[in-house]
């Protein structure tokens, strides 16, 4: 009974302010701050959601194992594809932003994160050619306690997907859509952190933000990285 309250609780908290809040599981903090000595994901140094030595773990190449995950299961991946791999697992280990979309029955999981359609395709032509032999890595595998085991033959991403939409839509199973807005979507970036004031704020803000943190905008090149709130505020 009283856990079911702290849920409730907790879900209450969460709908008001879920920024103060991180996902559950193994590598989650339970609130997002700052973290020294990051030696991967430094996006999210600043306000983390997982603990510094989780990005030890992603700081070789190749990475073999994260949490008894095997990442080489159909043999080392290549540097372009690994690097997308780890910026998805940054994020969902270690990005406070990823609370917004909590799964309602899974509380270590996401759902229906927005991606953008950009970085779904850049994702695609990063491991084209790499084998996989499961079309969602969160269920398609015999797990046993030396981790994660194929079930089918390995293939190339090419095979198993067949554009970048099919890849962010079904390989971390129903953790992402890609966004319709070139606007109001995730690339694993800086000007995230901008963009999602807008994806949340979705009803009462119209024509003004849509220039401000639209993600094309953010991205012109004019920006000097990683100034926090200054930037195009003052056009
Ligand atoms: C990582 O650091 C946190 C906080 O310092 C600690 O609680 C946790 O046990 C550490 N994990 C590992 C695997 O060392
Ligand atoms: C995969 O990487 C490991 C670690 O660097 C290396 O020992 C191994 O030979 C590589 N495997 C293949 C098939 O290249
Ligand atoms: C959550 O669980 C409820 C009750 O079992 C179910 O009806 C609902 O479809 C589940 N939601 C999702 C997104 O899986
Ligand atoms: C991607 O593949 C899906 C599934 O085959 C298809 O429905 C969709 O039209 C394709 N999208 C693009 C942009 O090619």
């Amino acid at each position: 009974m009283k856990l079911a309250l702290v849920i409730l609780v907790a879900g209450y908290f969460c709908a008001v302010s879920c920024h103060h809040s991180c996902l559950q599981g193994p590598n989650h903090k339970a609130f997002p701050g700052p973290e020294i000595g990051f030696q991967e994901c430094f996006l999210y140094a600043e306000d983390s959601c997982c603990y510094a030595n989780f990005t030890e773990k992603l700081a070789q190449s190749p990475v073999i194992e994260v949490d008894n995950y095997y990442w080489n299961r159909c043999g080392n991946l290549s540097k372009s594809c690994e690097d997308y791999m780890k910026k998805l697992e940054c994020f969902y280990q270690c990005s406070p932003m990823t609370a917004h979309w909590v799964h309602p029955n899974v509380s270590d999981a996401v759902q229906h994160i927005p991606l953008c359609h950009s970085f779904c395709d850049s994702w695609f032509e990063a491991c084209k050619s790499d084998l996989v032999c499961a079309r969602n890595w969160i269920s398609d595998w015999i797990i046993d306690e030396n981790g994660n085991h194929c079930k089918n033959d390995c293939i190339p991403f090419h095979e198993m997907y067949a554009n970048g939409t099919d890849l962010c839509q079904s390989a971390w199973g129903e953790s992402f859509v890609v966004s319709s807005s070139p606007c109001r979507c995730l690339d694993m970036t800086e000007t995230d952190k901008k963009v999602i004031k807008y994806i949340l704020d979705d009803d009462h803000s119209e024509e003004s933000s849509e220039k401000k943190d639209c993600k094309p905008g953010l991205q012109k090149p004019k920006d000097k990285e990683g100034e926090g709130e200054e930037g195009e505020e003052g056009r």
